[in-house]
């Protein structure tokens, strides 16, 4: 059980008293559909690596996109034969955790957003703390966070795993086809073997920690400790039989006996031990899921995203909330990139969203929103004053702001690297659709595999998403960080899983999402702007270069912009880097001639649909 600290905001004048809401929304029961899936393994042609261009994929009925061809097959599969979109999204998961495993899986947690034509859904599958953990589950014996690095590769970074209870909570609701079918690709596929890809191989063969764990260097790795080679035909028996389980016997064969025994022994036995137990994870299904979506208009448009602990949509509408404040640059977007003056903008924008997210965001079991309502940070009058705070030159770095005249007591948490994450947009027949951000958050999580205790070879990776916790649970001067580490918490996100609606009309518009840590929140931003400002379809919305500001020097994707603007932003004053920005974006709209589908050029993602 968590408790509902009530943790200190003054209001400058006086003390309020804050209140939490849930709204729990009442999901449909399945409909009754002839179905039954026969599986059939695609081809696996060579895909390419780095920057591939993409064509975008037009459809009329349906469209599933994915972070790889093998996961889209299996979520057109699933709704060739009959399946919902969140039937399709569990098949797309579960064949993830195969062909993806550097990104998501079922040792990870998720957060899945479902329209069902007259209600947007929002599940919460984010991984929590340990009964155990306290504010110094990081501290070394001098009171000092352990290195950011060994933090996560440890059996103290593992939360428990969110993704199948969520999932199976989510299909009770809106599932069509039975539970146990949605496993056969994955099963399948690990049964039979699929192909390494390019860039699976690539992030192994550039992999150290993982060659650590006897289970991982086995399955792969040669007996040279060489990465298994693009193309290879790479089984996973133990993945196969505990996802054999799971279908037949859902969450008991997961959360309960052999699997949640042997994901304690291995967190246990890393040599940076964790003190996750097995009732830790005989509890984790016993919760609520359903959570609410936050919706916000933007221009014509409704723009519904996760709620906290995700700090990605408040930031995302803050941004783009706050541009609404300051007079449009007379050019936005011109020869295929933003220009300086938008990108200006922005970044400064981005640095004040950023500042609050350190400052306020974190799991709402643990941590009152300011002034009692999440919403005051993206209220207009709120937002109309942070934007006073962008000129002509930039700010350098933002402080966070103060929502309804309310002091926060909470410490600043400094920004800590996140990445990994894997994303799903899905419509199906019915005009329903997912938008689903799942992770294990780093680079194959903590590194440590857990055979599920089928004594067979291979099996899943274990997430670190304790790391989006502050490490530290004090600030400087003694404040508590809203985002430290308590029991049973849910570390804060930066997961933008989005759907947007016509806001007079209510219809729906699209699903985008994206992985990419804290860039997630720009990766996501840029493609709402690219769609619904710029006028591009979803392939040119994900196309545009990536551009973003964490509240301190910008990042724009390397070789991408024009030394003009760059010049130009630093004449503004912006530190600049260029860097790779890899960001792994999936959307699917709706358009007057049915749906259109992007994925992302610079991973291996694909739309499929008819
Ligand atoms: N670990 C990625 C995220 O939740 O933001």
């Amino acid at each position: 059980m968590t408790t509902l600290f009530h943790l200190p905001y003054v209001k400058i004048a006086s003390t309020v008293t804050l209140l939490t809401s849930l709204v729990l929304f009442i999901g449909c029961e399945p409909s009754e559909r002839e179905t039954g899936v026969t599986y059939t393994i695609p081809e696996q042609p060579e895909m390419a690596t780095g920057y591939t261009e993409k064509p975008g994929w037009a459809t009329s009925e349906f469209a599933v996109a994915a972070a790889n061809p093998l996961a889209t097959d299996a979520g057109y599969q699933i709704i060739k034969a009959g399946g919902s979109a969140v039937d399709a999204a569990i098949a797309v998961q579960m064949v993830l955790t195969l062909v993806e495993p550097q990104s998501s899986g079922i040792g990870g947690g998720a957060f899945l957003l479902a329209w069902d034509g007259a209600d947007v859904h929002a599940y919460n599958g984010r991984e929590t703390a340990p009964a155990a953990a306290d504010e110094n589950h990081f501290l070394d014996e001098d009171g000092n966070p352990i290195p950011f690095r060994d933090a996560v590769r440890s059996g103290l970074s593992a939360g428990v795993p969110g993704t199948i209870a969520m999932l199976k909570h989510a299909h009770e609701r809106h599932g069509i086809l039975p539970w146990a079918e949605l496993f056969t690709p994955a099963i399948t596929l690990a049964e039979e073997g699929f192909n390494v890809s390019p860039r699976l191989h690539g992030l192994l063969a550039g992999e150290e920690a993982l060659r650590e764990d006897d289970i991982a260097a086995q399955l792969y790795y040669d007996e040279n400790g060489e990465a298994r080679p693009i193309g290879y035909n790479l089984q996973n028996p133990a993945l196969a039989e505990i996802l054999r389980q799971v279908a037949l016997r859902g969450n008991e064969a997961f959360y309960t006996g052999a699997v949640a025994e042997s994901i304690v022994e291995r967190i246990r036995a890393h040599e940076r031990p964790g003190n996750m137990t097995v009732e830790d994870i005989n509890n984790y299904p016993n919760q609520d899921f359903t959570t609410e979506a936050m919706c916000n208009e933007w221009r014509a448009y409704r723009i519904c995203g996760f709620p906290p602990p995700s700090s990605g949509h408040i930031a995302i509408m803050q941004m783009l909330g706050i541009m609404e404040h300051l007079e449009a640059p007379q050019a936005g977007f011109e020869d295929g990139t933003p220009t300086a003056e938008w990108l200006h903008q922005y970044l400064e924008a981005a640095k004040l969203a950023f500042a609050d997210r350190n400052q306020y965001i974190a799991d709402p079991n643990f941590v009152e929103a300011p002034a009692g309502d999440w919403q005051s940070l993206m209220n207009s009058d709120y937002l109309a004053e942070r934007s006073l705070l962008i000129g002509e030159n930039s700010m350098g770095s933002a402080e966070p702001g103060n929502p309804e005249d309310v002091l926060s007591l909470f410490g600043l948490m400094q920004e800590q690297p996140d990445k990994g994450t894997s994303h799903i947009s899905i419509v199906d027949r019915d005009g329903n659709s997912v938008s689903m951000t799942t992770t294990i958050e780093s680079g194959f999580g903590n590194r440590i595999m857990s055979d599920g205790g089928t004594g067979l070879p291979g099996g899943f990776l274990l997430n670190n998403e304790l790391t989006d916790l502050s490490l530290r649970p004090y600030d400087d001067d003694g404040n508590p960080i809203a985002n430290r580490v308590e029991p049973n918490k849910r570390p804060r996100s930066s997961m933008s899983p989005t759907l947007i609606f016509d806001n007079e009309s209510g219809d729906f518009l699209a699903s985008v999402g994206s992985p990419g840590g804290a860039a997630i929140i720009h990766y996501t931003a840029k493609a709402i702007v690219g769609m619904y400002d710029w006028g591009l379809n979803a392939q040119e919305a994900i196309n545009v270069p990536n551009f973003s500001n964490f509240n301190g020097p910008s990042v724009l994707e390397e070789d991408r912009f024009s030394d003009d603007i760059i010049r130009a932003l630093e004449a503004m004053g912006h530190e600049i880097t260029e860097r790779a920005q890899t960001s792994g974006l999936q959307a699917i709209q709706v358009t007057p001639e049915g749906l259109f589908g992007g994925a992302d050029p610079r991973r291996e993602g694909v739309v499929m649909g008819e």
